[in-house]
């Protein structure tokens, strides 16, 4: 049994110079990024690192097409290390960009595990979310299959996953509350996931006790009182991410694909609209084993009965980051089948890890009720 997966070193520092100079970084590299991070934090080096910009290949969540384009970029550079400073897009793409050897995506995806990493892979989270820096995952948008797709292999693990606090100081409040629920989400996920071990378990725990009562902070004093928490939140990502790199994501992350595939929802805000509602179908199954003690957990952490946990919780989120129906998204009701054969027929590899068994008819249930 697998208790806990570590292939990628920690670091973290409080600014990029710092970690520039740490690790030499130079005219090898190949910095992937977004403009706004770029300007404030890696032009002031005055470095000769090439740089890729993901805007320059498109806008929104990562798919094949951006991938695949920005593959023949990153070929043309000659890069030996890439450098990947940014949120889940950017962290998406740049493992892809590593391991790809400059070939497409489509064929990644038909034999991953021929897939052979020959460049050096360095990331530096922007947001608090995906935790994706310490994952073997790359999720993409195949816009032909028209759903997310995670390609895994152990050669999208990085060398190194470098957490500056500083990164996030300029993240808007929207996309900071989206992508911490993404954390949060990854923590129970991998919590009641039935791979969860001892020591995933234990950085689960963490990750949910520092981002609830965070929030609770932020619902008193305002949105501004985030900046002082950025390096707990970042550290709460991180630990969420190396239990689900074990444990693995579920139902809820299985459940956001269509709305996020179809509707161009980001991931966090489309993890958010489903993640109670499976929560409040598990317990119709099954509601002792792990589901007691997080459920108890949680209702320790935001002042309510363990049986009203999810509710409360609900209420906590709901003062951050307001939830919208799938009506909302403009979903329409009769896609509602479609968006339930999708998560059975291609999220089988989440679907494995939820807390019980969820069959066809559940999963159109749960897609209803969010409606
Ligand atoms: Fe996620």
């Amino acid at each position: 049994m697998k208790e806990l997966i570590l292939k990628t070193e920690l670091h973290s520092f409080t600014s990029c110079r710092g970690f520039a100079e740490a690790f030499a970084v130079g005219a090898d590299d190949l910095v992937l990024t977004i403009r706004p991070l770029y300007e404030k934090y890696f032009m002031p080096l005055s470095i000769p690192f090439k740089v890729l910009f993901i805007e320059d290949f498109g806008l929104g969540e990562p798919t094949d097409v951006m991938a695949d384009a920005m593959i023949d970029e990153a070929e043309k550079t000659g890069f030996r290390r890439l450098i990947a400073a940014g949120g889940g897009s950017v962290i998406d793409i740049a493992k892809i960009i590593a391991a790809s050897g400059g070939r497409h995506t489509d064929e990644l995806y038909a034999a991953p595990s021929e897939i052979r990493r020959s460049k050096g892979l360095v990331i530096l989270p922007a947001t608090c979310g995906t935790g994706s820096e310490v994952t073997n995952i790359s999720i993409l948008n195949r816009t032909r299959l028209g759903t997310k797709m995670g390609l895994v292999s152990d050669e999208l693990f990085a060398d190194a996953a470098v957490l500056i606090p500083e990164l996030l100081e300029e993240l808007p409040y929207e996309a900071f509350a989206a992508s911490s629920a993404d954390a949060l989400i990854h923590a129970v996920e991998s919590a009641l996931s039935p791979k969860a071990t001892s020591f995933t378990k234990l950085l689960s725990y963490k990750a949910i006790e520092i981002i609830i009562s965070n929030y609770a902070v932020i619902a008193a004093k305002g949105r501004e009182s985030r900046i002082g928490m950025l390096a707990s939140f970042l550290a709460a990502a991180n630990y969420a991410g190396l239990a689900f790199g074990t444990a693995g994501c579920a139902a809820v992350h299985a459940l956001s694909y269509p709305l996020g595939g179809k509707y161009h929802v980001p991931h966090g805000e489309s993890n958010y609209a489903v993640f109670t509602g499976v929560m409040k179908n598990y317990i119709e199954i099954k509601k002792d084993g792990e589901m007691e003690v997080m459920m108890g957990f949680i209702a320790a952490l935001t002042g309510s009965k363990p049986s009203d946990a999810w509710d409360s919780l609900d209420a906590l989120l709901g003062r951050l980051l307001p939830k919208k129906t799938l009506r909302g998204y403009g979903v329409r009701e009769d896609e509602l089948e479609e968006f339930a054969d999708s998560v059975i027929e291609r999220q089988q590899r989440l679907m494995a890890n939820s807390f019980v068994p969820l069959d066809r008819s559940r999963v159109l249930k749960i897609y209803r009720e969010l409606y």
